[in-house]
């Protein structure tokens, strides 16, 4: 059965769905140029990192939380086979994030949600994995831990995560970067990254076999871990 029929569809709401996290809106018709001037291009290479690293079946179903304009999650549609039933299924809490993926995403097995990560709308154990970057940092420490376990939820036994975001930074140039965007985005959420708090978060969530596969630009790390299967 086509895994579009299997993940019940999830209507768009009037307004943006309500989230302590930081929402991006006026942001998302320039966030693909903006984000690599900002970054200097290291999100391409930990998105790039991610996708890579993701075992993926072509009839496989995958969740990309906190997903923008979709670029990651297109990178990983391409490899999937809709006649197969595979779906990337991409969520943002931004109604114009998400208007910007739909529009990019014509033709691949795409899908684009509205809604939080901390109430995902699915059922449990439908995705054969999840995948989440540079979004943590958007949520107060309480709501990382929800999405967390909302990311569990939904992952089937067995299912791989993959999640870049900001860690501990791990060099001058990291420090000085992570300590800017605290202050220049009025986020001390990124702090919250910053202090390492990450992988102790994937544990309480009920994550098992956590490690880091790649860490980039002094402060950016890629972490792969597994629900359990029992
Ligand atoms: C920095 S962007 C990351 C985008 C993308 N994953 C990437 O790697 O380029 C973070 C995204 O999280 C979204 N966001 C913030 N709070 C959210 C929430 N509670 N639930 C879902 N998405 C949220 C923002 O609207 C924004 O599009």
């Amino acid at each position: 059965m086509p895994a579009i029929d299997t993940i019940p569809p999830v209507p768009d709401p009037a307004h943006a769905p309500p989230t302590r996290g930081v929402v991006l809106r006026r942001a998302a018709q320039l966030y693909d140029l903006l984000t690599p001037l900002m970054m200097f291009g290291q999100e391409g290479r930990a998105n790039r990192r991610t996708a890579e690293l993701l075992p993926l079946q072509p009839g496989g179903r995958v969740l990309d939380v906190g997903c923008a304009t979709g670029a990651l999650t297109r990178r990983l549609a391409r490899r999937l086979d809709p006649a197969r039933g595979g779906l990337a299924l991409g969520l943002d809490a931004s109604p114009d994030m998400v208007a910007v993926a739909r529009r990019r995403s014509a033709a691949l097995p795409c899908r684009f949600d509205i809604a939080t990560a901390e109430a995902l709308p699915y059922p449990d154990a439908v995705f054969d994995a999840v995948v989440s970057t540079f979004f943590l940092h958007h949520l107060d420490r309480a709501d990382k831990l929800r999405a967390l376990c909302e990311a569990w939820r939904v992952l089937k036994p067995g299912g791989p995560c993959l999640i870049a975001d900001i860690d501990r930074p791990y060099n001058a140039f990291g420090r000085l970067t992570v300590a800017t965007a605290e202050h220049l985005f009025h986020q001390p959420q990124i702090g919250e990254n910053a202090s390492g708090m990450l992988p102790e978060l994937f544990a309480a969530a009920g994550f098992r076999e956590v490690r880091c596969e790649g860490r980039f630009a002094g402060y950016i790390s890629v972490f792969m871990m597994a629900r359990a299967l029992h």
